[in-house]
């Protein structure tokens, strides 16, 4: 869609002096630019109709999704599809059915730019408006980027912010979580590594420094350190091993304090990407290791082999163009071409200091595998696919067996968005990636968002179910899948 598409949308209601922004996109918006539309309420709990197949007898819980939802207002919109207000989505699946609402992050910037009738919050590419007044970091805070679940609350995640507590059952918002008082704000990267046994490691950035948050599986902090790092590096993720966790410095750097945040960062590939292991136990004990320059938001889970080789998966960019460049484009419904999408790559830590990757042609991102085998020696990754030029983010949902080099795909076909999908384990098996993956997909052509379930082993064969909502969300980044 283009500007004069906008228009011509803007023509059939009437004329565009009396329209919203965000009214004037909903009529023109038909095609993948409705995984950037505003929701304009709250979705109270409906039914999903069933489209295709039949739910697997013992798939119970609840998947919950977080994603930006609301980025334009009538006296400005964001500059970044990052920087759009949080919209918690909870399917509910049980007996063979399938319900969802969705409920907005209550947060104080939600209630700033709702009461100034324009985004003047500043934000990851968006620059403070009249009337914007920052007290802390949580004052920006979109809650948008993911979800999990501690300690019998829903946290919604954001990077540069604290956790925001949400009532799981109603999706009600509480209030933001300070983990300890002196460390109030501090940031808790969207991003956590969670072990088997439900221990929570994440970090927090500030520049140079960060924190290493350590919380028990019922959401209460053990321990913070505040470390310090050779760079101040983007980082949206990490990773972990049982032992070791595994910070990755790419050279999209820091280099001054601005809001957008994005204005403040520089690409500087000739310092190339390193990679800091920490020993867990000892957070003093380190070891770098260098890679050639590459540009990432997501890592796989690591794990740690006999001799003490590392492995991990990465969906790598050759830059951070499509962050600095593409995503505000999407907002006003342009393709920026020349910008290839993420790769899967295998990063390996040897022992004897020397770091390699081995780059795959799949494309790839939103990387999951077994939750139980985290930190562990594992085979499978799950992974959005793409291989359109012409469109934007995925169609495609891809297993990867790393034992066997072997990938398995499912392509929705042009018409689909397809969302990050996540392993929910077969009830009574431990075998790794024995279950399904639970996702959703937006049908673009149906105007609908859409739920399914995969036999996890066996994606190439499509859905095993497929259920359709009577409303049109856009795409969301992350979520987890809960008893609940
Ligand atoms: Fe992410």
């Amino acid at each position: 869609m283009n500007r004069r598409d906008i228009l011509r949308g803007a023509a059939l209601l009437g004329g565009a002096t009396l329209l919203s922004p965000e009214a004037v996109w909903a009529a023109a918006a038909g095609d993948w630019t409705m995984g950037f539309a505003d929701v304009e309420a709250d979705i109270a709990p409906t039914d999903l109709q069933r489209i295709h197949g039949q739910a697997p007898v013992d798939l119970e819980g609840t998947l919950f999704r977080n994603g930006p939802a609301k980025f334009r207002r009538p006296g400005g919109s964001v500059g970044h599809w990052f920087d759009g207000d949080g919209l918690i989505r909870k399917f509910s699946i049980g007996g063979g059915q399938a319900r969802m609402s969705a409920r907005f992050a209550d947060t104080p910037k939600r209630r700033a730019d709702t009461a100034a009738g324009a985004v003047i919050t500043p934000g990851f590419g968006t620059a403070a408006g009249k009337g914007s007044a920052l007290s802390g970091p949580d004052d920006a805070n979109a809650a948008n980027t993911s979800v999990i679940l501690a300690g019998g609350e829903l946290w919604a995640l954001w990077e540069a912010g604290s956790p925001l507590a949400m009532d799981p059952v109603t999706l009600e918002t509480k209030d933001f979580k300070t983990l300890r008082p002196d460390l109030k704000g501090m940031p808790f990267l969207a991003h956590p590594r969670i072990e088997p046994d439900g221990t929570i490691w994440n970090l927090g950035l500030s520049g140079k420094q960060a924190v290493v948050w350590r919380l028990g599986p019922d959401g209460a902090l053990k321990d913070a350190q505040v470390i310090g790092l050779p760079r101040a590096s983007y980082m949206h993720d990490f990773t972990a091993t049982e032992r070791h966790l595994v910070i990755l410095l790419q050279p999209w750097i820091q280099e001054s304090f601005q809001m957008p945040y994005a204005a403040s960062m520089a690409w500087r590939p000739q310092l190339g990407t390193q990679v800091l292991v920490i020993d867990k136990a000892d957070l003093t004990k380190r070891r770098m290791f260098e890679l050639d320059p590459f540009f990432f938001f997501h890592l796989g889970d690591a794990w740690e082999e006999a001799d003490g080789t590392i492995r991990f998966d990465a969906c790598i960019d050759a830059n951070p163009d499509g962050v600095a460049k593409a995503s505000d484009k999407l907002l006003r419904g342009q393709l920026l071409t020349g910008i290839a999408p993420p790769r899967l790559a295998q990063i390996t830590l040897s022992p004897n200091g020397k770091a390699s990757m081995t780059r795959f042609s799949s494309t790839a991102e939103f990387p999951r595998s077994d939750p139980r085998f985290a930190g562990q020696k594992r085979a499978f990754t799950v992974h959005a696919t793409n291989e359109r030029e012409n469109r934007p983010l995925f169609q495609g949902v891809a297993v990867r067996d790393w034992a066997r080099d072997r990938e398995q795909v499912f392509d929705f076909g042009a018409d689909h968005l397809v969302e990050e999908m996540i392993f929910v384990p077969r009830k009574g098996s431990s075998a790794e990636f024995d279950g399904w993956l639970v996702g959703t997909s937006l049908n673009v052509k149906a105007r609908a968002t859409e739920l399914h379930v995969f036999d996890a082993r066996r994606v190439e064969a499509g859905p095993l179910v497929s259920w359709r909502a009577p409303a049109a969300l856009p795409v969301t980044f992350h979520g987890c899948f809960a008893q609940v």
